[in-house]
Order: structure tokens, then sequence, then C-alpha cells
């Protein structure tokens, strides 16, 4: 591990040496001179002083290259287009322009809810020009978590499509800003909407069309903003139902994700990266938009699912169609895979030559799934764990630095720049093989979250406060002899269902908030296909009679109106009682190893042994 343990060594021997060599990849319009800055730690800064433009990087310093920057495939609608880099900066300077004739300018925030179509790429790199901030919404969340994030970011424009489209229904989106904006004090001054032919959307007073907007609009050029200027910020599941506004700072995150690409992913200039995830997530953020054209890669938008457009074949089919070198998704797209076409008939079909890795991250990657996909496309299947948070790797292979061999079960070792400890209660580092807390050693390396948007305090409070001068990931795991991670899950009460990201805090306070329910909990179970899925137990209040099944029927409409059909809660019981340590907590996570089938030792801090008796039949249904 000689190129690896060399650079990892020196990226927290010498953070300045190794990041500022770094940063010479980018284009600067006042260089670094240091790339650390410690002056307001923990609130640790990089890059400061410097100057740069996150789209300049991205997409003009490109133009010359005639190369493609981003090639669309949409089998859901039967479209494909290709975008060289000049037709892509070509668009994003004239829709920059459009958003600064409506007053959007440098610090502004723009909402982007928007499905996989190239627009929301150039929205996102349109706000990037401008140096103003966006934040993508996820277009399977419900009206009410469009209007959290919509009075957190409080933005002057929300830029959308008319609607989004899954294999079943048309989601009109329309409708959907409508009901968040009736709940929220603040109000956009616009609602920018690009129309589909799949649902038109009926325009009000405040609605502009795209089209009309662009027609006269003038190009705009790139503006200049500080190193530590934010670029986005991006929502995310926390332990309770308010999400946290994770910030990314210009000048650390296009440092890190030119460096990622190439160190982890052996990406480089006019290499075909297909990352099939959506703009809303941080993957999508990072893999599909910012790195690969930060470094003079073509993007693959990939609008589409593993199975049922048309057939469980349509990754290979791309993977052959457009020559992607390396595709990056989540597990669960692979499982969904190997559901339909177990012997993988279909990759028959087409012709993967070009094909050199398959990287897998966002929930855990169980062995069979490893192993399928390593035997059947017989290239390197590299898992890889981070977090919204962190924005890129904290532990990888690193392909493009020094291959590793592979161990299922561990996404190898820590990335340089992250110092990955385990930790025991009290913040001892713990021994090889033994499990503990991950935390990773202040400071984190650059493109990380330097903030919450507008929470300093919670910002400490979530990750900085149970154990002082590390940050906490809230997964469990351990290192082995040989420096491999092992990541063995969440802590605390965020799960991962088909690799998206929920809070089971956020999903009671729905269930909570139903007149009939008197305490409830929510916990993530073990699903074959999704990796995880929410259960919900609910306790009914004295004197309640409603029949079980209508009340079953209004919690799981609850939770998707509340939070979308993304939670795909759909499992519920009604209880008797929830099982309780004697100072009150609920034991989820006794709840959990029995739903899964693991024969869970009683906590001796139980109140009532007799209700975790009467649940364990339901539990294990
Ligand atoms: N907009 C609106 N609704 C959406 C949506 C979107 N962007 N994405 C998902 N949904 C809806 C789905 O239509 C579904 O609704 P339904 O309850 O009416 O059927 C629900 O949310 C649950 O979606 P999902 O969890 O995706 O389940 P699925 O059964 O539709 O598909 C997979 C399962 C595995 C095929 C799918 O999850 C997948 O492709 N996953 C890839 C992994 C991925 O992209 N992860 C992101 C992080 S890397
Ligand atoms: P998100 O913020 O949506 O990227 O989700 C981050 C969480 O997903 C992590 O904290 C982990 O719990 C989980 N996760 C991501 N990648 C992996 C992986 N490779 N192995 C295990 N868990 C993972």
């Amino acid at each position: 591990m000689g190129d690896y343990r060399d650079a990892y060594h020196r990226s927290l021997t010498d953070p300045d040496g190794f990041w500022l060599a770094a940063a010479e990849a980018i284009d600067w319009a006042t260089p670094p001179v240091s790339a650390l800055d410690a002056g307001k730690a923990p609130f640790y800064r990089w890059f400061s002083g410097a100057e740069l433009n996150t789209c300049h990087n991205a997409l003009d310093r490109h133009v010359g290259s005639d190369r493609i920057a981003l090639i669309y495939d949409s089998p859901i609608t039967g479209s494909k287009a290709t975008f060289t880099y000049r037709e892509l900066r070509d668009e994003v300077a004239l829709f920059a322009g459009a958003l600064a004739s409506l007053g959007v300018g440098k610090g502004d925030r723009v909402i982007v809810y928007m499905p996989m179509v190239p627009r929301a790429v150039v929205a996102m790199l349109a706000c990037a020009r401008l140096g103003a901030v966006h934040s993508v919404v996820f277009g399977g969340f419900a009206p009410k978590e469009l209007a959290s994030r919509v009075q957190d970011a409080k933005p002057k424009v929300i830029v959308a499509a008319s609607c989004g489209i899954e294999p079943t229904r048309v989601v009109a989106y329309k409708p959907i800003i409508d009901e968040a904006l009736s709940m929220t004090e603040h109000q956009p001054d616009h609602v920018v909407i690009t129309q589909r032919p799949q649902e038109v959307a009926e325009m009000g007073a405040r609605d502009i069309d795209w089209d009309t907007l662009v027609a006269s609009a003038e190009p705009h050029d790139c503006v200049n903003v500080s190193a530590t200027d934010p670029l986005y910020i991006l929502y995310t599941s926390g332990t309770t139902g308010r999400p946290k506004g994770v910030v990314r700072d210009n000048g650390g995150h296009a440092v890190a994700l030119a460096w990622s690409l190439k160190a982890i992913y052996d990406i480089g200039p006019g290499d075909v990266f297909w990352t099939a995830s959506d703009v809303g997530w941080v993957v999508g953020h990072s893999y599909i938009v910012y790195a690969p054209l930060l470094v003079g890669a073509t993007t693959l938008l990939y609008e589409g699912k593993p199975v049922g457009t048309p057939d469980a074949g349509a990754f290979w089919r791309v993977i052959s169609e457009h020559g992607v070198k390396a595709l990056f998704t989540a597990p669960t797209a692979f499982r969904a895979i190997k559901r339909v076409d177990p012997d993988a008939e279909l990759l028959g079909k087409y012709d993967l030559a070009n094909f050199q890795t398959l990287f897998l991250a966002g929930e855990r990657l169980d062995p069979e799934t490893y192993h399928w996909a390593t035997e059947k496309l017989g290239v390197p299947v590299i898992d890889h764990w981070w977090q919204t948070e962190t924005g890129w790797p904290i532990c990888a292979n690193l392909r493009g630095l020094e291959p590793m061999p592979i161990k299922p079960g561990s996404p190898t070792v820590p990335v340089p720049g992250y110092h990955v400890q385990i930790l025991d209660q009290q913040g001892n580092q713990l021994p090889a093989g033994q499990e503990g807390a991950i935390a990773i050693k202040l400071p984190l390396p650059p493109g990380t979250l330097p903030t919450l948007w507008g929470d300093d305090e919670r910002y400490v409070s979530s990750y900085l406060s149970t154990y002082d001068g590390y940050y906490l990931t809230g997964d469990g795991g351990f290192i082995d002899e040989d420096g491999y991670v092992y990541v063995m899950g969440r802590t605390d009460d965020v799960i991962n269902v088909a690799g998206h990201r929920l809070s089971t805090g956020a999903m009671e306070a729905v269930l909570a908030a139903h007149p009939a329910v008197a305490e409830c909990a929510v916990i993530g179970v073990h699903d074959s296909l999704k990796g995880q899925l929410p259960r919900g137990f609910v306790v009914l209040k004295a004197g309640v009679e409603v029949p079980e099944e209508v009340l079953r029927e209004e919690l799981v409409a609850a939770v998707r109106r509340d939070i979308g059909p993304v939670a795909a809660f759909r499992d519920v019981s009604i209880v008797a009682g929830l099982p309780k340590t004697r100072s009150g907590k609920i034991l989820r996570k006794t709840m959990r190893g029995i739903a899964d089938g693991r024969d869970e030792p009683v906590p001796s801090t139980i109140e009532d042994p007799a209700v975790l008796d009467a649940l364990r039949p339901i539990l294990r249904h």
C-alpha cells in the first residue's frame, strides 16, 4: 500500500501541502496561498482568501475541447440527447442570465425541484455561475417536506419541471409546489417551470415559463466567489423530523471532488462516467453533476429505473451504448436486477467492452449482491462509504491511486484526508476488530460540510459534541488488522430505504399526530430488495374505538402525505404496549434486533419484560 499509505500520511501530517497540490487542478481567480484555516475551530475552513467560480471550472474551461459533457438517456420518455461542453455552457449562461433578470444574485437561494432532465443540471450550474446557492429537493418527497426546505432556505426563486415520470404514474410537480407554498410563511418571488408534454402545469400569477423567460435573456458571465462561500444546501434526514441543511462551499468542494474522481474512481477527461442515482441526493450532486464536469469527463444522466424501463437489461444497454467506463449506483439497484433476471441472461445481448468498474454506495453492500455482481460482470465491484455531510467518500478502494485487494463486507480503507477512528462510549480509541462508533478526527477534509445552514449550534450539537475534537458519523463499525474499515450500520434513527436516507423520527412524528395514537415507534427492518423498510408500532389512546384496518390505512396514508412515497411506509401494527427502559426510553434497538431475527438479549434496564414478550411474535411476523 505504498502510494496510498504515503498519500494518507501526507494528507494528515501536511494538509496544507497535500491540498494545495490538489488545488492546482482547479482554475482560481485568486489562487489559495494556504489550505487549512483553523482560525475559528471547530469551524474549520479551506482555502480562505481564494476566489473562483465553480461553473467556470465545470464548463467554461473545457469548452475548447469539443468533448461531450452530458449524455441524457431517458427510457421512461423514449428520449436521448447529448450536449458538448460548449452547448451546455451556452444553455447554462443563458439560464443564469434569466435568473439574474429575476433578481437572483450572489448568495441568493434557489430551490430546484426537478426530475432527471438536463435542465435540472442547467439550473444547478446556472446558480453556481451567479454565485447563488441552489438547494435541490428530491421529487419523491411530499409537499410538507418541500415546505420545510422552502421555509429554511428562503429561496428567491423556485425552478421546477411540470412533472416527474415514475413507471406507474406521472407525478405532477406544480400542485405539490402550490401546496407546499400554502404552508410556508416565506414566499419566493417566482416559480420558473419547464413544461413537459406528459403533464403541462397550469400557470399562476408568479409562475414563469422557462422557454419564455430564456427567450428574452442575455447570457451571464461567471461571478467569482470566495472559496468559502456556499455553493449549495442539501437537506438530509436527521434523527428528528426537521431536516438538516448540509452546506457545501465552493473551493474545498471543487478541489476534493476533482481529486476524488481521479484517485477513487479513476476517471479523467473524456471518460464516460455514469452515476445512476438522482440529482436530489448527494450522490447525484457530486457524481452526476459536479465531479465529472470539473475534470472534463462525460457524465450520463439516466431517467429510468434498473428494472421495468423496459427490462432488467436497461443498465447493460446504457453501459454498452454509451461506452461507460464506470458505473456508480446503490446496491438496491443490483438487487432489483438480480430479482428479475437472476442469471443475468440479458447481459448476453450487450457488449460491455469499455466497462471497467462498478462502484456501489449509499447503503450496506450485502455479500450476496457483491458476489453476484462480481461474477456476472467480471469487473471489480467496489464498495465505498460516505454520507451527505461529507459529500465524497470517507472510505474507499482508491482505484486511481492504488487499487487494493477487495474484502467483501468492507468499503476498504480511509480515504486521504479522513482520520477515521473507532471510539468507545468514553471516547477511547478501540483496538483492531472491536466495534464502536466511527468518528473522524477534526479537521474534516475539504469538500465536507462546514456547518448546517443558518444553524452553527445544531452543527456542533449533532456532530461535534459527542466526542471532543471529532466528527461523529452516526455509523458504527470496526477496523481490522489490515486497516480495512467495516461499517455495520447507523447508531441513530436514520434508515436507508432503497438507498434513500430517511428518518424514523420523522415518521414517528407523523404517526404521533394521529388523534387515535397515544405513542408509537418506527424502526428500520431488513428487506431483501430495499435493504431496509420502515415498520411502525402504535399504541392507541384509551377508549379509542376504530377498526384496526381503517386506522392502519390512515397511518400509511399520513406518512405518504407528509413525508412522501419514497418513505415506502406500508407496515404498521397496533400493539398493546411498547417496551421501555425504566427511564421511559423505547427499546428500539432491541425491537429492531428481534424483527431482524437476531437473538436479542433483554436489556437489564427494561421496565416490564412482559411487554417485550407480548411484542415478540408481532416483531417476528
Ligand atoms: N419522484 C416521485 N416519486 C418517486 C421518485 C421520484 N423521483 N422516486 C421514487 N418515487 C416513488 C416511487 O414511484 C414509489 O412510489 P409508489 O409507492 O407509488 O410505488 C416510491 O417512491 C418508492 O420508490 P422506490 O423506493 O424507488 O421503490 P420502487 O419499488 O419504485 O423501486 C428500485 C425500487 C430498487 C428499483 C429503486 O429504488 C431504484 O432504482 N433504486 C436505485 C438506487 C438509487 O437511486 N439510490 C439513490 C441514492 S444512491
Ligand atoms: P446519505 O447521506 O444518504 O448518503 O446516507 C449516508 C448513510 O448511508 C451512511 O451514514 C451509512 O449509514 C449509509 N451508507 C452509505 N454508504 C454505505 C456503505 N458503503 N456501507 C454501509 N453503509 C453505507
